[in-house]
């Protein structure tokens, strides 16, 4: 789990990407026969093939905090880059590029929560101290550690860097004809949209999208049919696509043969890459694969081990076999 360690532990929040993408190529280089990135910074790291064009994407960039007043006592006042919870953040660290750590605070005492209401204290004793570390429009990541224990990982940013991982590790290990395009999109979490110019620039004939999704195991949780520790997830629909009928029989034709634990995924909130990628050009047939994972969109996201692995499995069959 050291790769999987190093990616979450590294910030990038949506159009922050370098540093991921950074750390991704070196990590990839040798495995692939062209690597580059396009104008939204999508990491393309392409294994050539006469067989079928394929586009295996994961997003990279994470959800985070942006700073948008600063006032006299030091206090920044920000807004939101990702869908995030207002329930995850009272009391939660933020992270700056420059290491900066910020605590986000609440005028409201009592459980009402408003993102207005908040703010984010780097400790500083006026405006001048804290520009000094802060600028408006500077992003933060949340601040969560990396665990693992029975089997599970606890850590900030598994959204998508377990998607990631999966990825490299797919590129790693296939062996096929196929020509692969194995794209780590930029500015998911705001609206898919690297997803969107990667494709329209590769046009695959088919494409896998490699995301997170939430789960139905916890107490009182919705009920959802995914449940941590069942295997990968193979998407049906979310709010942004219904799958492919041909890709998703492919893929549990393939967990079904090879023996890998799967089961179906339908997400009645959230979207993924997939949401673009299949309506690009004259359209994609597109799945996905989706690692199922708690407390979403939190600095403590859990996944468990064995289903990450059962992802690479599934991904990796389906880049050679599709
Ligand atoms: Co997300």
């Amino acid at each position: 789990m050291e790769l999987l360690k190093k990616l979450t532990a590294c910030d990038a929040p949506s159009g922050n990407e370098e540093k991921i993408t950074e750390l991704i190529r070196a990590e990839v280089e040798g495995y692939a026969d062209e690597i580059y990135t396009d104008a939204l910074g999508n990491l393309v790291a392409r294994k050539k093939g006469s067989g079928k064009r394929v586009m295996l994407a994961a997003h990279c960039d994470e959800i985070g905090v942006v700073v948008t007043f600063i006032d006299e006592k030091g206090f920044l006042r920000f807004s939101d880059v990702g869908g995030l919870y207002l329930r995850n953040l009272i009391n939660r660290k933020v992270r700056f590029e420059n290491g900066t750590i910020g605590v986000i605070g609440t005028e409201e005492e009592n459980e009402k929560r408003a993102m207005s209401k908040m703010y984010i204290d780097i400790g500083a004793a006026s405006r001048e101290e804290a520009e000094k570390l802060v600028s408006i429009g500077d992003m933060a990541a949340f601040v969560g550690d990396f665990y693992v224990q029975n089997g599970r990982v606890i850590s900030k940013a598994l959204d998508n860097r377990a998607g990631c991982y999966v990825l490299i590790e797919t590129l790693k290990n296939v062996k096929s004809d196929n020509d692969l395009y194995f794209v780590f999109t930029t500015q998911e979490e705001v609206g898919l949209r690297g997803a969107r110019t990667a494709a329209y620039a590769i046009k695959p004939e088919y494409a896998l999208s490699v995301d997170i999704t939430d789960t139905g195991d916890t107490p009182k949780a919705p009920k959802m049919a995914v449940r941590l520790g069942e295997g990968a997830a193979v998407k049906v629909m979310d709010y942004s696509v219904i799958t492919s009928r041909e890709v998703r029989e492919s893929l549990v034709s393939l967990a079904k043969d090879n023996g890998i634990k799967y089961q179906l995924e339908i997400m009645t909130d959230g979207g993924t890459d997939a949401g673009v990628i299949h309506f690009t050009g004259e359209g994609v047939k597109t799945g996905g694969i989706s690692i199922p994972t708690r407390y979403i969109h939190s600095p403590s996201e859990m996944i468990s081990v064995d289903d990450l692995n059962a992802c690479v499995q599934l991904a990796k069959l389906f880049a050679e076999n599709i």
